[in-house]
């Protein structure tokens, strides 16, 4: 029998008939695997759509409060994403093992049940890998000059700006963080990702305003390596679980809020179980105001909240290195 990493969520039955061992590679953290595993388990207790179901369901490792509202997924069990969900589940319940990008210092608590296989009640959970931290090199040059820019700056002075690479912010968001920039008065660099005109998104003359404290670049920078920068001093992101890596890596404090319903579990953790971020809340009409980002973006870079924060992300930071130091926390059952 030969082993195989097949490193898609929807691994076809074929490898099944062929004797082939399914070995998963699950790139998000504990937390998002435990409540994918738990959807059988979901589905067969529910007694009518699972959408309906308010009730805290208590899976092991989670808030106490977590509902099927809070799922990040389609959960209408007639719906085709809702099947192919089940399927992919009952296929990785069938691997040999689930090898997670996290590690026991960030994500123990979602951890534990997964190896002590709490979440599928008929114990069929695999044996889990948490192999983490595994963070994408930076690759591509300085086109930008962004690093360039930042071994200008003095060590730990800068608040770093970017939203993963899917985003698009409307010109209305955009102008609220270039307003929450100018309010903030840190010194930025702010990777913006749009096809308009930068003069056209943000408020008049801002990046002449600007230009002595900050750096504004267009679509793409090497993220990883700004945020193991000294100057780098904190990030403002989405949820996104390479960008939390990454910043774990490089011991930088966030601010932060979800724009993807999976990321608001990672604040879960982030936020309320680690100390290492603080949240953005967003107004009535579903954007970030500029003085709600000013203000704690403020608040990182120079408060006792904010100065708590660094403090706890870098002992992170630290606890980050051993367990690559180790090749992951790994659990052998
Ligand atoms: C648990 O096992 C029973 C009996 O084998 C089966 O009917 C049921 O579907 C299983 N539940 C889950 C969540 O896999
Ligand atoms: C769930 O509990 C956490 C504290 O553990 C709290 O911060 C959060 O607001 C609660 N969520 C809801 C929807 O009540
Ligand atoms: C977040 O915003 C809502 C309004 O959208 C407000 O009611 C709430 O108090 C705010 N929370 C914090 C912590 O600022
Ligand atoms: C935060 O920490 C910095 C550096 O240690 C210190 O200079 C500053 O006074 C602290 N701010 C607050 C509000 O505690
Ligand atoms: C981690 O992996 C490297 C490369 O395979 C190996 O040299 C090293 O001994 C391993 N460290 C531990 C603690 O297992």
């Amino acid at each position: 029998m030969k082993d195989n990493i097949i490193s898609s969520p929807i691994v076809p039955n074929i490898s099944l008939k062929l004797e082939i061992s399914i070995y998963f590679y699950y790139t998000s953290g504990a937390i998002v695997l435990a409540i994918f595993l738990h959807l059988p388990t979901l589905h067969q207790n529910a007694k009518k759509y699972i959408q309906d179901l308010h009730m805290p369901l208590r899976i092991p490792g989670l808030p106490n409060n977590f509902t099927a509202d809070d799922y990040p997924y389609e959960l209408d069990s007639e719906s085709d994403e809702f099947k192919i969900m089940l399927e992919s589940v009952k296929t990785m319940t069938k691997s040999v093992a689930i090898i997670v990008n996290t590690f026991d210092a960030i994500e123990g608590k979602a951890l534990e049940p997964l190896n002590k296989r709490m979440i599928i009640p008929n114990g069929t959970t695999p044996t889990m890998f948490s192999i983490g931290p595994l963070i994408t090199s930076s690759y591509g040059g300085d086109e930008n000059g962004c690093l360039r820019w930042l071994d200008l700056q003095p060590s730990k002075s800068f608040v770093f700006l970017s939203f993963g690479s899917m985003v698009r912010f409307p010109k209305a968001q955009l102008k609220e963080i270039a307003l929450g920039l100018e309010k903030s008065k840190q010194r930025f660099l702010w990777i913006v990702r749009s096809e308009l005109d930068l003069e056209d998104l943000s408020p008049e003359e801002f990046l002449k305003r600007t230009k002595e404290n900050g750096m504004v670049v267009r679509n793409w920078a090497p993220q990883g390596a700004i945020l193991s920068h000294d100057s780098t001093d904190g990030f403002v992101t989405h949820y996104g679980w390479n960008s939390v890596l990454q910043a774990v890596r490089g011991g930088v404090p966030m601010v932060a809020g979800p724009l993807y319903a999976e990321q608001s579990l990672n604040k879960v953790i982030l936020v309320e179980e680690m100390k290492v971020a603080l949240e953005l809340n967003k107004s009535k009409d579903g954007f970030v105001s500029g003085i709600e980002l000013g203000g704690q973006i403020k608040e990182l870079m120079d408060s006792c909240k904010g100065n708590e924060s660094k403090q706890m992300i870098f002992k992170t930071k630290i606890s980050s290195k051993e367990a690559r130091d180790q090749n992951g926390s790994l659990f052998l059952i």
